[in-house]
């Protein structure tokens, strides 16, 4: 897919898409006559496993995309997608190579209040954690943040949810895997549409600087225009879920 006009939509899937479901409905149908007429390349960017997206799919009327980066833009799968895909090897042999689970888990030891997330959620290239039961979350996140920077550590904390604690690889999250898929595809990059509701969506915003934050969005989300400047096409939807995402689209011309 090599034309210049056809449009991407890179979008996170919980809270973002999912929340009402016949808003949800009503843009999955129009994303997918949008993607039928050629003029859509859609890539479903999220925190959860492959195998949540494949269900979201089949039970929680997910539109069918064009590639999914999954566990927090540590994986990138191409379609067909099924329960024997495998991810992308090139993006995971680059994120290898700079990552360190051991030294990434250092960080978050002996951190008060701190749980590990079930082990399924927890991969060689993710350490996931909860943070919500700290006595001081925000400080705690400070703290592991100025650690990992002070060491140079080869990986970011990723901060959702006033939950979520993700140490992922440094050239690893949503926003550049996004980027990833887009060049391995030959996919024209400048009308590139971001859309998302919390912390693990930040990076998207910040690499395309053009997105959508949903109307029922976390602070942390709602916070990226100080963060990176009013130069950058951040359109805040008054809807919420999927209906948001829709009201954006309209608003970038998009339907
Ligand atoms: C998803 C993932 C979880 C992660 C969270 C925020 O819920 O399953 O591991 O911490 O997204 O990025
Ligand atoms: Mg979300």
């Amino acid at each position: 897919m090599a034309q210049q006009d056809v449009h991407v939509l890179a979008s996170d899937i919980d809270n973002t898409l999912t929340g009402d479901e016949k808003a949800l409905c009503e843009l999955a149908e129009q994303l997918t006559s949008l993607r039928k007429e050629g003029k859509l390349f859609l890539v479903l960017s999220t925190g959860r496993r492959l195998d949540q997206v494949l269900d979201g799919l089949q039970n929680e009327n997910l539109p069918e995309p064009d590639a999914v980066v999954s566990q927090v833009g540590t994986e990138i799968y191409l379609p067909p997608l099924n329960e024997n895909s495998g991810n992308l090897k090139s993006w995971e042999e680059k994120l290898r190579k700079e990552f360190s689970r051991e030294q990434a888990l250092h960080y978050v030891q002996n951190v008060e209040g701190i749980e590990m997330q079930p082990e399924k959620f927890n991969t060689p290239l993710k350490v996931s954690c909860y943070l919500d039961k700290a006595p001081d979350p925000e400080k705690a996140v400070k703290q592991i943040r100025a650690a990992v920077d002070r060491d140079q550590a080869g990986c970011q904390v990723i901060w959702s949810s006033s939950r979520d604690l993700d140490l992922i690889p440094a050239s690893a999250g949503k926003g550049k895997a996004i980027r990833f898929v887009l060049e391995h595809e030959q996919v024209a990059s400048e009308q590139v549409i971001v859309a998302g509701d919390s912390g693990n969506d930040s990076s998207m915003f910040e690499e395309f600087g053009r997105g959508i934050v949903v109307g029922n969005a976390k602070p942390e989300l709602k916070a990226i225009e100080s963060e990176y400047g009013t130069d950058n096409a951040f359109y805040f939807a008054s809807a919420s879920y999927a209906a948001g995402v829709h009201e954006g689209l309209r608003h970038f011309g998009v339907c």
